[in-house]
């Protein structure tokens, strides 16, 4: 079992906005592999292409050309229900924008997904009393998102995509907009919370002290995607593919 099978494979994955003259090519071939129990870093420039891979691996865009291969299955050709059915079972997505529904309390965010997926509501319930329990949250069930700080929303949020016991957790800057100290506390429940539930997850930051926490990181660079090895001190050190060393740009070291 020391080299399981991938729960997450990219295989070049092109990605592309507009057409004609102002066509973007964001993502020009992006591949990646991440194993269960893996805690994968994502990070690249504003505008990169992070959010767009994300939302690839998440089965919420489709590429133009490429593999997404989820627990050693081709997406591809999959229908939307059966998207569904994948992001519903075992996918967790934490948003750049936690997206809670204002008009519910933080318990019945986190367990809401839950419940229309068909479970009780005694399930749902100690479920979601559960996760915002270990995210700090146990005294703020019944606040709903404007009774909230910034960073307890994001934790709602973070306890959310983790309702349905996903295999694999896609975070999207799940400090942004945090202050460094906040941004830290959280980051630091949500590694622990994924490391109890050895989930694999890919977390896109621009906090590289952040980064370097996780188990190994990959950089967004020219639409590809190489491995690097961030350092809370500077920037990543990218040691991918022959031939980018030498124009790889230094990650956004801005921190939250
Ligand atoms: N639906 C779309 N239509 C046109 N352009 C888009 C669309 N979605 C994203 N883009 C463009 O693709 C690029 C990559 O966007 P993306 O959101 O993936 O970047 P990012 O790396 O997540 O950036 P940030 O760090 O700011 O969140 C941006 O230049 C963006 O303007
Ligand atoms: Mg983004």
């Amino acid at each position: 079992m020391s080299n399981p099978q991938p729960i997450l494979e990219l295989r070049e994955i092109v990605r592309s906005f507009g057409e004609g003259q102002s066509v973007l090519r964001i993502l020009r071939g992006a591949s990646l592999a991440i194993r269960p129990g893996e805690v994968v870093a994502l990070i690249g420039p504003s505008g990169a292409g992070k959010s767009t891979l994300l939302h690839t691996a998440g089965l919420l865009e489709s590429p133009d050309a490429g593999m997404v291969i989820l627990g050693g299955r081709d997406c591809a050709d999959l229908n939307d229900k059966e998207r569904t059915e994948i992001r519903r079972n075992e996918l967790g997505f934490v948003y750049q924008a936690h997206n809670l529904l204002p008009e519910f309390d933080a318990l019945e965010n986190v367990a809401l997904p839950e419940r229309i997926a068909g479970a009780s509501k005694a399930e749902a319930n100690a479920e979601a009393v559960r996760l915002l329990t270990m995210m700090g949250l146990g005294e703020r069930l019944d606040h709903r998102p404007t009774e909230l700080s910034g960073g307890e929303q994001q934790r709602v949020a973070i306890a959310r995509a983790l309702a349905n016991k996903p295999r694999l957790l896609l975070a999207d800057e799940p400090t942004g907009n945090l202050d460094p100290k906040t941004a830290k506390l959280v980051f630091d429940e949500l590694i622990a919370l994924v490391r109890r539930e050895n989930l694999a997850a890919l977390i896109a930051t621009h906090n590289l002290d952040l980064a370097a926490k996780m188990d190994r990181a990959v950089v967004l660079h020219e639409g590809r995607l190489v491995e690097g090895r961030p350092t809370a001190a500077g920037a990543a050190d990218a040691s991918g593919e022959a031939g980018d060393q030498a124009t790889q740009p230094k990650p956004d070291a801005t921190l939250h």
